[in-house]
C-alpha cells in the first residue's frame, strides 16, 4: 500500500485515483484513400443522376472530397468502424448492423463491455468489487434500458448504472461524477465506459464532415485510493465547463427522426461550422487549463504530457502551445487521430490509455475534453508507483 493509501485511510478520507483504463479497437478501419474513393463514386453518380438540372443550372453539383485536404485539415489519417463494407459503398453510405434481439447483448453495450473488461483486468479488479457503472458518451443505442444497466447486468456488477450525454466531454464528466461518488462515500469503484459509434451520427455523404469520426469504446475504473492497486493515477483536481453554442449540433431525438435521402445537410446527424468552433473553442479551453492548473498549485509549463481531446491536430497544437508556453512535441501532446479519428468523448481517455506507461511516479499530466455544448472538462492526474 502507498504511503497515500496509508494516510487516508487512517484519516478514513476516500479519495478517488484512476485505477486503470480499458480499449476496445474495433478490428476494421477506412484509409483516407478508401473513404475519398467511395464520397468522390457516390458524387460521380449523383451529379450524373442530376445532369439535366444541373445543365439548367437549378442544381449545384457536388464537389470531390480530397485525402490532401482530410489530412491537411484535421490530421486524420483513418478511422475503426464496426462494420466498413457499407459506409464505404457509394450507394449505401450509411451503418448498417445486424439486427439483435433483446435477450442479445446490444452492439454498444459489448463494445463497452470489451472495454470495462480490459480495465478491470489491468487493475486486477473482479466486478463483483464494482459499485456502480457509468455509460457516458455522446449517442445511446436507445433511450431505455440504459446501457449502462446492460453493461452492468453483463459485468456481473451489483450496484447501479445510468446513462450520461456531453457529447465530446462525456467522458471527463463522467470520471468527475464518479470520483465526487468516491469523495461522498456512495461507491468506492466506479466503472465510467464511453462506447463510440460515431460512426452512426456522421454524415458520409457530407463533403464537410465525412472524414471526422471513427468508432471506439473506453473505460475508466475511478475508485477510492485504498483500494486501489499500487500503481494508479492519483485524481488531482477535475474541472468542468458548459457554454452553449449551436455550432456542433444534432437535431436528431424521439421528437425528431433522420431523413434519409436527404444529402449534405442533414441536422438529424452531426453538422458544425468547424472553423467558429476552431476559434471559439481554443482560447475558451486553454484559459480553463491554466485557471485550473493554478487552483491546483501545478505549474502548467511543467505538465509532463497532455492528453488532449482528439479532435483537429492544428486545434490541438495551439492548445498546447498556450498551456505549455511552447510547441508541444509528439511525446508531451500525443496524438492518436492518425489512425482513431475524432472518436468524441474517447479521443482523450485513448491518448492516455496508449501513453501513460513511460512516465515515472510523481509526473503530473491533464487529461481534457472539448466539443459539442459547448463543453470542456479537465482531470489533472498525478502517477503513483
Ligand atoms: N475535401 C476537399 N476540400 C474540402 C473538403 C473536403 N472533404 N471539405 C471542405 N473543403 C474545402 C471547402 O470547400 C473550403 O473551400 P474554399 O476555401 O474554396 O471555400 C476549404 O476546403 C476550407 O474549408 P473549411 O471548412 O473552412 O476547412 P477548415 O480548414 O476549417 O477544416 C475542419 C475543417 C472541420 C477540419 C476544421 O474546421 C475543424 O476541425 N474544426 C474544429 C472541429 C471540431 O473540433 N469539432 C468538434 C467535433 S466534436
Amino acid at each position: 500500500m502507498n504511503t497515500h493509501a496509508t494516510s487516508h485511510a487512517a484519516s478514513g478520507v476516500a479519495r478517488p485515483v484512476i485505477s486503470a483504463t480499458g480499449l476496445f479497437t474495433p478490428p476494421e478501419s477506412i484509409s483516407n484513400e478508401e473513404l475519398v474513393e467511395s464520397f468522390n463514386a457516390f458524387v460521380e453518380r449523383h451529379n450524373a443522376a442530376h445532369a439535366d438540372a444541373i445543365a439548367a443550372g437549378e442544381m449545384e453539383p457536388l464537389q470531390p472530397s480530397s485525402v490532401g485536404f482530410i489530412e491537411k485539415a484535421s490530421g486524420i489519417k483513418a478511422r475503426h468502424v464496426m462494420n466498413k463494407a457499407p459506409l464505404i459503398d457509394p450507394a449505401i453510405m450509411e451503418p448498417r448492423h445486424e439486427p439483435r434481439g433483446n435477450d442479445e447483448l446490444s452492439l454498444m453495450a459489448e463494445i463497452g463491455v470489451a472495454a470495462a473488461r480490459d480495465a478491470l483486468e489491468r487493475a486486477g479488479r473482479d466486478a463483483r468489487d464494482v459499485d456502480a457503472v457509468l455509460c457516458a458518451a455522446s449517442n445511446m443505442q436507445r433511450p431505455y434500458p440504459a446501457m449502462a444497466i446492460e453493461i452492468q447486468q453483463a459485468l456481473g456488477i451489483d450496484g447501479f448504472g445510468f446513462d450520461m450525454n456531453v457529447a465530446c466531454s462525456s467522458a471527463t464528466f463522467g470520471i468527475q461524477t464518479a470520483a465526487d461518488y468516491v469523495r461522498a462515500g456512495n461507491a468506492r469503484s466506479v466503472l465510467v465506459v464511453s462506447p463510440e459509434i460515431t460512426s452512426g451520427h456522421l454524415n458520409w455523404r457530407d463533403r464537410d464532415s465525412h472524414f471526422i469520426f471513427g468508432d471506439v469504446a473506453t473505460a475508466v475504473l475511478v475508485e477510492d485510493t485504498q483500494m486501489a492497486p499500487a500503481e494508479h493515477w492519483d485524481i488531482l483536481g477535475t474541472r468542468l465547463k458548459t457554454v452553449f453554442s449551436n455550432n456542433i449540433r444534432n437535431n436528431f431525438g424521439f421528437l425528431n427522426r433522420a431523413d434519409p435521402d436527404s444529402i449534405g445537410s442533414d441536422d438529424k446527424l452531426f453538422v458544425q461550422e468547424g472553423r467558429k468552433v476552431f476559434k471559439e473553442v481554443v482560447p475558451m479551453v486553454a484559459e480553463m487549463i491554466v485557471d485550473e492548473a493554478q487552483r491546483l498549485s501545478v505549474d502548467p509549463t511543467g505538465l509532463r504530457r497532455l492528453w488532449l481531446h482528439q479532435a483537429n491536430a492544428g486545434m490541438n497544437r495551439l492548445i498546447a502551445q498556450r498551456v505549455l508556453g511552447h510547441e508541444a512535441n509528439d511525446d508531451e501532446s500525443p496524438t492518436v487521430l492518425d489512425t482513431y479519428g475524432n472518436t468524441s468523448s474517447a479521443g482523450s481517455i485513448i491518448a492516455f490509455h496508449l501513453n501513460n506507461e513511460d512516465l515515472a511516479a510523481g509526473d503530473t499530466g491533464l487529461i481534457c475534453s472539448f466539443g459539442a455544448g459547448y463543453s470542456a472538462g479537465t482531470v489533472f492526474v498525478r502517477k503513483v508507483a
